[in-house]
């Protein structure tokens, strides 16, 4: 099995300590660093926002993956651009107009990605999957950290990799959601590319190792 892109995710962080964080993943050998925003209405919580994800981006170095689970994201992804977003990712189930949503990332000359929670069918994103540089697979219902890994997703994403092949598409597959050591390398067996990380590297006792763990799938 390769080698995953790995994408800790900040909402697992001591929120007093960011700088920390944010440093820990500029030094360690994670990819990106994936950040949850969460509006309280698409999702029943509310995370961080545009000033948040501003100041992080003025420190960050490595490429910042912004995973919106907001409703209307068209009226905030300029924002987001301009804070220093390399991917931005809105919610299939909240974009009645999703076409014009991917084109109006890459307008900003930033990546698109589409996720789609755990129940929705990966054929619904035939029609712009060539479209798109990542598909977010949810393995969990967005809106919180630590839940449990959804089983069903790694046929999901089986059945996403074949779609992609007979489309000749380059998106990468992102999975998120109760991603870990224990099923690290069954999800990147499964065809994925990134896995994010949120509790399972924060809130483990040593960050910078499990992080060099989850990127050699435990076989360290
Ligand atoms: C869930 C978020 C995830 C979350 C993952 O709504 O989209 O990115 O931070 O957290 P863990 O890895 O703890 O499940
Ligand atoms: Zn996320």
């Amino acid at each position: 099995i390769k080698e995953p892109l790995l994408a800790p995710s900040l909402l697992a962080a001591d929120f007093l300590h960011l700088n920390k964080a944010v440093k820990l993943i500029d030094e360690s050998e994670a990819d990106w660093l994936h950040m949850d925003v969460m509006d309280g209405r698409f999702v029943p919580n509310i995370s961080f926002g545009m000033m948040v994800v501003e100041q992080v981006g003025k420190v960050l170095e490595k490429p910042m993956d912004v995973h919106l689970m907001i409703e209307e994201p068209e009226k905030y992804v300029t924002q987001f651009a301009k804070a220093g977003a390399d991917t931005i990712t809105v919610h299939y189930e909240a974009c009645p107009h999703l076409h014009r949503n991917i084109q109006q990332i890459k307008d900003l000359g930033v990546k698109a990605g589409v996720a789609i929670n755990p129940h929705t069918p990966v054929a619904l994103l035939e029609p712009v999957i060539e479209d798109l540089d990542l598909v977010l697979v949810m393995s969990v219902n967005p809106g919180f950290g630590g839940q449990k890994f959804i089983f069903e997703t790694l046929y999901k994403i089986r059945q996403l990799r074949q779609i992609m092949q007979d489309r000749n598409a380059k998106a990468l597959i992102e999975v998120d959601g109760g991603v870990g050591l224990q099923n690290a390398a069954k999800i990147m067996e499964a065809g994925a590319d990134v896995l994010v990380a949120g509790s399972s590297v924060f809130g483990s006792e040593d960050p910078m190792e499990t992080i060099k763990k989850l990127k050699s799938l435990g076989n360290l």
